[in-house]
């Protein structure tokens, strides 16, 4: 059985004959035509552009193994200058002497980063003889990584809950889910399901109050997988990275906001002590002596030295005009999108709030004749792919809508969208839906998971 239960033709079979390499290459182009176009693609995070210098450090790198440190010594110091330049970044304590690592995307990191807590905490509780058979992971509303991590591992994932009109976790919500057997706290810095920034700072710092009313030393894992690109040029103000001496480990995608091409993730822990030594694993059949602290070994390098290529070429002044744009195009489409009437706005591309991302939901006094899922379905007519989910518990029955504004997507296209919207809103009026739309029928994915 495979994952995917797609409509599979006889025809896909292992084929028996070879064929001709042009042939084939023109068939399966031909195929491709009838996915999406990624540019009209609003529900994703990652990056849909790519410069020529970044698709000719792609081939240039193809056969590349970000593995294999011994063969590719340069494509080796590349992956630890990024690293030194995004502790820099994230202000950690040490930026001279960082610990961290490449990982195929925020997935792969935050795994890394929840396991090292998971250690951390299983070791003092050996050490102080206790119990270390029930760990909990404390968090807001979180992407489905750190669902698949807790169960993967067998840790109790405890979530805050979302409510009409709350949809980040709040310290005190926080705090009234923490007991000895937390691990720790996850916080994120740009939340799938709507953007917004989790207050990283306010949540620190109830954290310090809990220490001192119960002697629990919990310390917090921020999954910035948007926001850790954006925030440090758009956002100086906030205090969310290692600045707060209870930030242990920072996640972010680098195929984010980060602007790599698909494949490049980051995370960085305070200091090489907060990375339990028996999680690195040495290896030496690769000619050298390999230190690997990564879910999965072989990995291409185009990714990093790409990354590498983009902060080389843009720096903080490159990177702080990207991203503004991308939020002044968000904040006029915010208002173009509430001046329809129909729709109250959950998040508007503020930078101080979030990132460049808009949800909405339908305004309780709209009275549209139609759902959001109509409106993915009609907008899907016109190419653009906007889902529409429902938020977790316990704001389930909240269907929202979202869009996400990136280096590509322009202000001309920012039009375009709305003159689509316009129309699909004209049509949908005036269709008399009979049958309304579902998540199902509508289908769209959204990236929470
Ligand atoms: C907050 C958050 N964490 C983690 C991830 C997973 O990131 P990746 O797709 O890079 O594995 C996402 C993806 O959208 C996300 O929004």
């Amino acid at each position: 059985m495979t994952l995917h239960q797609r409509n599979i033709t006889a025809t896909c079979r292992f084929p028996k004959t070879e064929s001709d390499a042009e042939e084939t290459l023109a068939q399966l182009k031909a195929e491709l035509i009838g996915d999406g176009n990624a540019k009209k693609n609003l529900a994703t995070f990652c990056q849909t552009y790519e410069s020529a210098e970044v698709k000719e450090l792609m081939d240039l790198s193809i056969s590349k193994n970000m593995i294999d440190r011994d063969e590719y010594p340069e494509t080796a110091k590349i992956e630890e200058c990024c690293i030194h330049m995004i502790a820099d970044l994230w202000n950690a304590p040490d930026a001279g002497n960082p610990a961290g690592t490449s990982t195929v995307g925020s997935s792969e990191a935050c795994m890394l980063g929840g396991l090292a807590m998971y250690w951390k905490w299983r070791e003092r509780r050996q050490l102080a003889g206790l119990d270390w058979s029930k760990p909990n992971l404390v968090s807001g509303p979180v992407q489905v990584c750190w669902e698949k991590f807790c169960r993967y591992w067998d840790i109790e994932l405890r979530q805050t809950p979302m409510e009409d009109g709350l949809y980040a976790a709040t310290p005190e919500q926080l705090l009234g889910l923490l007991d000895e057997n937390t691990i720790g706290v996850v916080a994120t810095f740009g939340l799938t399901f709507t953007g917004q920034y989790e207050p990283i700072e306010a949540i620190c710092d109830a954290l310090d109050q809990y220490e001192s009313r119960t002697g629990r030393n919990l310390q917090v894992h921020v999954d910035a997988a948007s926001g850790g690109f954006l925030a440090p040029f758009c956002a100086e103000e906030i205090r969310w990275d290692f600045q707060n001496p209870r930030v242990l480990s920072i996640s972010a995608s680098g195929h984010k906001f980060g602007l790599a091409p698909l494949g490049c993730g980051w995370i960085l822990w305070r200091s090489h002590d907060d990375l339990p030594e028996r999680l690195i694993f040495h290896v030496n059949y690769l000619g050298g002596d390999e230190e690997v602290f990564q879910l999965n070994f072989s990995r291409p390098a185009g990714p990093v030295i790409s990354q590498y290529f983009e902060f080389l070429r843009l720096g903080y002044e490159g990177y702080r005009r990207i991203q503004m744009h991308s939020y002044e195009v968000a904040q006029w489409l915010s208002k173009k999108i509430k001046a329809t009437c129909y729709f109250e706005m959950l998040s508007e591309g503020d930078p101080l709030e979030g990132i460049p991302a808009l949800s909405w939901r339908l305004s309780k006094e709209s009275s549209a004749a139609f759902n959001l899922y109509d409106l993915s379905v009609e907008l899907r007519k016109k190419g653009w792919q906007v889902p529409s989910y429902t938020l977790p518990a316990n704001a389930q029955a909240i269907v929202v809508q979202r869009i996400l504004v990136r280096q590509d997507f322009t202000m001309s296209m920012a039009r375009l969208f709305m003159k689509d919207l316009h129309e699909a809103l004209n049509c949908l009026e005036a269709s008399h839906i009979k049958a309304p739309a579902t998540q199902e029928t509508a289908g769209g994915f959204n990236h929470a998971g």
